[in-house]
């Protein structure tokens, strides 16, 4: 008997840069590899690559992949500027083209079954003056997980985010707030106001972690809700 297992493919956007896109989308493979899934994290565009070499999203997105791809393939744009995609692709001359990011993902959607894509940036991060990153998630009807990080402000952004992804019909699988980039107070408030408002699940809540970048995704696994993504 043949068993046909369809791939997965999830879009990871946050609330804003530096939200823990990068931890979750690892812990997410985290919970797939343990599943028996062949593994990509796939990052289309990058940027702050420091003395051109590949930034550190793909290297722990590659670490937590069991399928192990060449940088080019999980990382087509790649930027040296630590700046929004279209300023980066200006000043370093490289055109940011959509059916590269599409052509690398039917590469890799035929070497794996389970795929987290990273975005960058926020849902709405133009890529030269005519597109934003979302277009292309759109055009690729991904579902999507959002990325909130805990603070003052974050109910707006989150708000936001969900009714721009609702807008276009995408399905937003969940939600995952992540409290460990400050100790701030009402975190609990926070997060029960966002919850009653979005009707797309807590998929988990990651406390503050310690230990090495290549570490914390691991330990964030454990409080990530798994039924969900498998
Ligand atoms: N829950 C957390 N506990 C500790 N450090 C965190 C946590 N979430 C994020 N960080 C740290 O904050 C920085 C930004 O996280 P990252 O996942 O790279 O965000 P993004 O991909 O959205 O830019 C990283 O150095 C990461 O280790
Ligand atoms: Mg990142």
């Amino acid at each position: 008997m043949v068993y046909y297992i369809m791939t997965k493919i999830f879009f990871i956007t946050g609330t804003d840069t530096n939200v823990g896109k990068t931890i979750v989308s690892c812990a997410l493979l985290k919970i797939a590899n343990d599943y028996g899934y062949n593994t990509v994290g796939y990052k289309p565009i990058a940027t702050s690559n420091v003395n051109d070499k590949f930034n550190s999203d793909i290297s722990l997105l590659s670490h937590y992949s069991s399928v192990k791809l060449n940088y080019n393939i999980i990382n087509p744009f790649s930027f040296q500027q630590c700046t929004a995609p279209n300023i980066a692709s200006c000043i370093e001359k490289v055109k940011i083209s959509l059916d590269k990011i599409s052509s690398n993902l039917n590469i890799i959607t035929n070497l794996a079954n389970f795929i987290i894509i990273e975005g960058a940036g926020g849902w709405l991060t133009p890529i030269d003056d005519n597109y934003n990153y979302s277009d292309w998630v759109i055009s690729q009807k991904l579902s999507v997980i959002m990325v909130v990080k805990i603070k003052l402000g974050c109910i707006n952004h989150s708000l936001l985010t969900n009714l721009a992804i609702k807008t276009h019909k995408l399905n937003l699988i969940g939600w995952i707030a992540n409290c460990g980039v400050s100790d701030i107070p009402f975190k609990i408030e926070y997060i029960n106001t966002i919850k009653h408002k979005l009707s797309a699940p807590l998929i988990g809540i990651i406390p503050k972690l310690t230990g090495s970048e290549q570490h914390k995704p691991h330990i964030a696994s454990n409080f990530l809700e798994k039924n969900l993504i498998l």
